[in-house]
């Protein structure tokens, strides 16, 4: 075991960007690490002061492909040689028809589909209810506890926690209706709702709770889940912004739920680190939006779209789901190992690599933020950096690139099972 005590964090050039970031940059833009990246290449991240980290946050599961890949870089060249940007709407380009054509036909949906795409993972959220209310003529939205959907005012309505997402950010948007998420846990009870079924447009669920805590859904409440929405005419929309792009085991993580949603949303690792997002869903649907209701100025840039080809080529050929259980079962082995002398770990769950482990005060069984985060900074100034999750903030998640290797992986869960003794 060869943990990295580094001396130097944060850095004299961290802190002297962190000076000059409190005088000039928003404070409402929290931030979980105290030093500042110079360099990114594969699972490693440099800091300007030349410390090096393996990154288990992944820019918070945009890097399964990890940092810098060649071919990635690559394409972005090619397509930066040509053009920057035209606007789909008035200049269109072949880059944004290959990629829905491509997505189309990796959706885990029988029937043909269609696609369209936008800047962020809340805007892909926003945009696939707006075109289930179009569909359906209808305008309620069925979300669940702990669902993390975004920051836009829809999303934010959508999402569950109030502290940070929705404190004093209101009045949020009518007719978002929430149950308890379909878990182990939860009951699944569609007795005595606040909603009528006939008003709801569309079920938006993640397959695995993300900032919520990594919790992954059940397979038998989604199925019944599935059964009621399509019982009562109601689209079923799978938010797999977190979960997509082989985290989960497989390319999208609700393949593994034995059910075809009707339109998913992608974001984050789609696009290797550009901005890009998008939805995904059946034909009849995505096209009931009438011309020019859907779009934006920067939707589909094609030197995201050109990145997003080459992140799917990519995801086959290195054969990155397959390694996200590899990385997953690994991790699995490790904390168990350690769960006897750490009576503070609760569990830890998820699927393939999106993993999540909850702490707890082991005197009370009561959520234990304050722990998680000594946690957070040990593994930090020993050289891994990690982000948390969860709506008391007392879950370590991994979002590690993919793609990375064997050793650096071993080290990173080094620094994490040291920190996690440790504290
Ligand atoms: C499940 C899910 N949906 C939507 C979003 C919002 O994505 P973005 O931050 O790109 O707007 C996130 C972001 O973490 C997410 O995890």
């Amino acid at each position: 075991m060869s943990i990295k005590i580094l001396t130097n964090i944060p850095g004299p050039k961290s802190l002297e960007l962190a000076s000059r970031r409190s005088n000039s940059v928003a404070q409402g833009h929290g931030t979980v690490c105290n030093i500042y990246i110079a360099k990114g290449e594969g699972a490693l991240l440099t800091d300007v002061d030349n410390n090096i980290f393996i990154d288990f946050a992944g820019g918070i599961g945009t890097m399964n492909i990890g940092h810098s890949h060649p071919k990635v870089i690559h394409a972005i060249n090619n397509q930066v040689k040509n053009y920057l940007h035209t606007c789909f709407t008035v200049a269109p380009y072949e880059s944004y028809i290959k990629l829905a054509e491509k997505l189309s036909s990796l959706a885990p949906i029988n029937i043909p589909c269609k696609a369209a795409f936008f800047n962020s993972g809340a805007e892909a959220v926003e945009n696939a209810v707006k075109i289930a209310r179009s569909y359906t003529n209808r305008m309620g939205v069925l979300v669940f506890s702990d669902a993390y959907h975004g920051r836009t005012l829809m999303t934010m309505s959508m999402t569950y926690k109030e502290d940070p997402y929705k404190k004093g950010f209101g009045p949020f948007s009518p007719e978002v209706y929430r149950l308890p998420y379909p878990n182990n846990q939860n009951e699944l009870n569609f007795d005595n709702t606040d909603f009528d079924a006939k008003n709801i447009a569309c079920v938006v669920i993640e397959p695995v709770l993300g900032e919520g805590g990594f919790i992954p859904a059940s397979k038998t409440k989604m199925i019944e889940l599935k059964r009621y929405c399509e019982e009562n005419q109601i689209l079923f929309i799978a938010d797999e912004v977190q979960t997509g792009f082989g985290r989960t085991g497989s390319l999208f993580a609700i393949e593994q739920f034995g059910i075809e949603p009707d339109m998913i949303t992608v974001a984050k690792s789609i696009a290797g680190g550009l901005p890009l997002s998008g939805v995904i869903g059946k034909s009849e649907i995505i096209d009931s939006v009438h011309i020019g209701g859907i779009g934006g100025t920067y939707s589909g840039n094609p030197v995201a779209c050109e990145a997003a080809l080459a992140v799917l080529e990519i995801m086959a050929e290195e054969q990155l789901p397959k390694n996200a259980n590899i990385i997953g079962e690994t991790l699995r082995t490790r904390i168990n190992s350690i769960i006897p002398k750490c009576p503070w770990i609760k569990e830890i769950r998820g699927m393939g690599a999106m993993i999540g482990i909850e702490i707890i005060n082991d005197k009370t069984g009561e959520p234990d933020k304050e722990r998680t985060n000594k946690i957070h900074q040990k593994a930090l100034e020993n050289g891994l950096i990690m982000i948390t999750a969860g709506t008391f903030g007392n879950v370590i998640r991994t979002l590690m690139p993919l793609t990375i290797d064997k050793d650096t992986l071993h080290e990173g869960i080094d620094i994490l099972v040291n920190a996690i003794i440790d504290h």
